[in-house]
């Protein structure tokens, strides 16, 4: 199973305003993001992330996704039977055990303790033409220190790139 984290992020590493605002974000890096997710047929996100991203229109493009969402308290109300609940980044990909690629795709929390426990392959950064003060970083504070091994750049349009990391483990 190799494990991808695939993130929009400004060019100084926010992934959404402190008020949880990411509509600065464009339809061709969701399209690219959402492509991502599906290809692989699974996916991972935060408590938090899950409450937000069911609530956008363009979340009905993932229903045939299965989607696990990380809590460590049971979340409510999943609104797919084609949803689930892990207690941990490691029961989530167990829940994923099938698939060949898992994507985890945040927010801050929920990447911090994927690579606080060593269990990213692979990174994909979308970087939007963006800057703020103040907002929700790719990582939240850890304990963790990463080297990576860049595999690719490319353009999702011509204001946006794609940079695509190896975790050197
Ligand atoms: N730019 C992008 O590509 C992108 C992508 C995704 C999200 N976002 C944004 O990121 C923001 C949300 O990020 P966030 O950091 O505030 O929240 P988050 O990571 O989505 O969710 C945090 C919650 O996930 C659970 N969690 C995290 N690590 C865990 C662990 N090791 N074990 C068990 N549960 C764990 C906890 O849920 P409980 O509290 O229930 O225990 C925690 O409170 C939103 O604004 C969202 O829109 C942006």
């Amino acid at each position: 199973m190799k494990v991808i984290m695939y993130m929009a992020i400004t060019v100084n590493g926010f992934i959404a305003k402190q008020d949880d605002d990411t509509s600065w974000i464009s339809r061709e890096e969701w399209n690219s993001y959402s492509a991502a997710a599906r290809k692989a047929g699974c996916l991972i996100i935060g408590r938090r992330t899950y409450h937000i991203l069911t609530k956008q229109p363009e979340f009905s493009e993932l229903k045939d996704v299965k989607l696990v969402v990380v809590s460590k308290e049971k979340v409510p109300e999943l609104i797919s039977p084609n949803h689930n609940v892990a207690f941990s980044p490691k029961e989530a990909l167990n829940l994923l055990n099938d698939f060949k690629v898992v994507v985890v795709a945040g927010g801050g929390a929920l990447n911090k303790s994927f690579a606080e426990q060593n269990l990213i392959d692979e990174l994909y950064l979308d970087i939007e033409p963006f800057a703020f003060g103040n907002g929700i970083r790719l990582f939240s504070e850890g304990k963790f220190e990463k080297k990576l091994e860049l595999l690719g750049v490319k353009n999702i349009t011509k204001n946006e790139l794609q940079l695509h990391y190896k975790v050197v483990k």
